[in-house]
């Protein structure tokens, strides 16, 4: 069995982050969101992994994420020129793939449930192609499955403006080499795209054995804003262990579950956790709330915050007012001006979203 990762993809929903890196690349609690895909295919047996890239971030994926030796599998990255659906993707990796059965994982997903019974089942049952589903409050926005009372899937469509269920297509798929044969024969959608939704229904139509899993844990797809925060929020409470590996003076309060990375300084603090703070940080006269995540080389000074998360090498410093739900982004610089005329004085860069009090 292999694994293909899908990695590719503007993530257009999360600029600004995404104007400058891999949407894949962002992490939740200090770790590339792709990361997690990686190690839950590597649990469940699957050590042969390719990654499929685009030109725009493929070079920063394949630099920060290696050869697959520190997860303990080999890493191929297939080059994608275009982002022309997701059944493109495994049409270009068809020569990796060969004629191996194959699970494939969009690179953005994240779920709770381990892997490795999906694979068992898959094998065990010799079927063409297993999907996952879970019911979601807005199924216009995945591929949505209809299924019959024995939960055999009837037909499924994506991004449909009149869903037949509320059963999303999770971003995770079992396949037989025989999806190859169905993708040759496909033809772009109304959006220009090969669409695996499509080629999943063609296996149904030909009467090839599909079948629905459901989940039951979470699962996020973590393509915007919100999104993230709860990704962060959901690994915090499920995986944070206490750790203190930096410098915490006495003055300094620390409740909960709280991890502070080597080299970094926390001065007459309140830290209440679960909370992350990555390597040679520099947190002074703060209150960091619950639920954030501080990458690297961030400097605090003077800064209230919750539910949060701050990328490497940020400085906040004097804001007078509490910082909550917020995602700031690499190398941002968030200060207090003594400069007169007192005013507020920008930089923004492009799709950033700021709110004001
Ligand atoms: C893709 C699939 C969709 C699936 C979703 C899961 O959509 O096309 O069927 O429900 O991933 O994340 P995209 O995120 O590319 O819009």
């Amino acid at each position: 069995m292999k694994a293909l990762i899908l990695s590719g993809g503007k993530g257009t929903r999360l600029r600004p982050l995404t104007h400058t890196g891999a949407k894949q690349l962002v992490p939740v609690v200090n770790k590339p969101i792709l990361w997690y895909g990686i190690e839950q295919i590597v649990a469940a047996g699957i050590t042969d992994i390719g990654i499929i890239i685009s030109p725009d971030t493929g070079d920063e994926i394949r630099q920060v994420t290696g050869d697959g030796e520190r997860f303990g599998c080999a890493i191929t990255y297939i080059p994608q020129r275009s982002p022309d659906g997701l059944a493109h993707a495994v049409k270009i990796a068809q020569p990796f793939l060969g004629d191996s059965p194959f699970l494939m994982y969009l690179g953005d997903n994240l779920i709770q449930d381990s892997l490795a019974n999906f694979v068992e089942e898959f094998l065990k049952q010799s079927l063409d192609a297993m999907i996952l589903l879970k019911q979601v409050p807005n199924p216009t926005a995945f591929g949505v499955a209809q299924l019959d009372g024995q939960g055999n899937v009837l037909r499924l469509v994506e991004k449909p403006k009149d869903p037949p269920s509320n059963f999303a297509l999770v971003g995770v798929y079992l396949f037989e080499s025989v999806i190859h044969e169905v993708i040759a024969t496909l033809q772009p959608s109304a959006r220009g795209e090969l669409e695996i939704t499509d080629a999943i229904q063609a296996l149904v139509n030909t009467g090839k054995t599909v079948i629905a899993k459901q989940l039951f844990g979470w699962w996020l797809d973590t393509g915007k804003k919100d999104d993230l925060l709860e990704a962060n929020q959901i690994i915090l409470d499920a995986t944070l262990t206490h750790a203190i590996d930096g410098d915490v003076d006495d003055a300094t309060k620390i409740s909960g579950r709280v991890q502070i990375g080597k080299r970094s300084n926390v001065i007459n603090s309140t830290i209440r956790g679960p909370v992350v703070i990555g390597e040679d940080c520099h947190i002074e006269n703060c209150f960091i709330g619950s639920y954030s995540s501080i990458a690297d080389r961030v400097k605090l000074v003077d800064v209230e915050m919750d539910h949060s998360v701050v990328l490497e090498g940020s400085i906040i410093e004097e804001l007078h007012q509490r910082i909550v739900d917020s995602l700031i982004g690499r190398r941002a610089k968030l200060v207090h001006s003594p400069q007169r005329p007192k005013a507020s004085r920008f930089m923004i860069g492009d799709d950033c979203q700021i709110e004001l009090v």
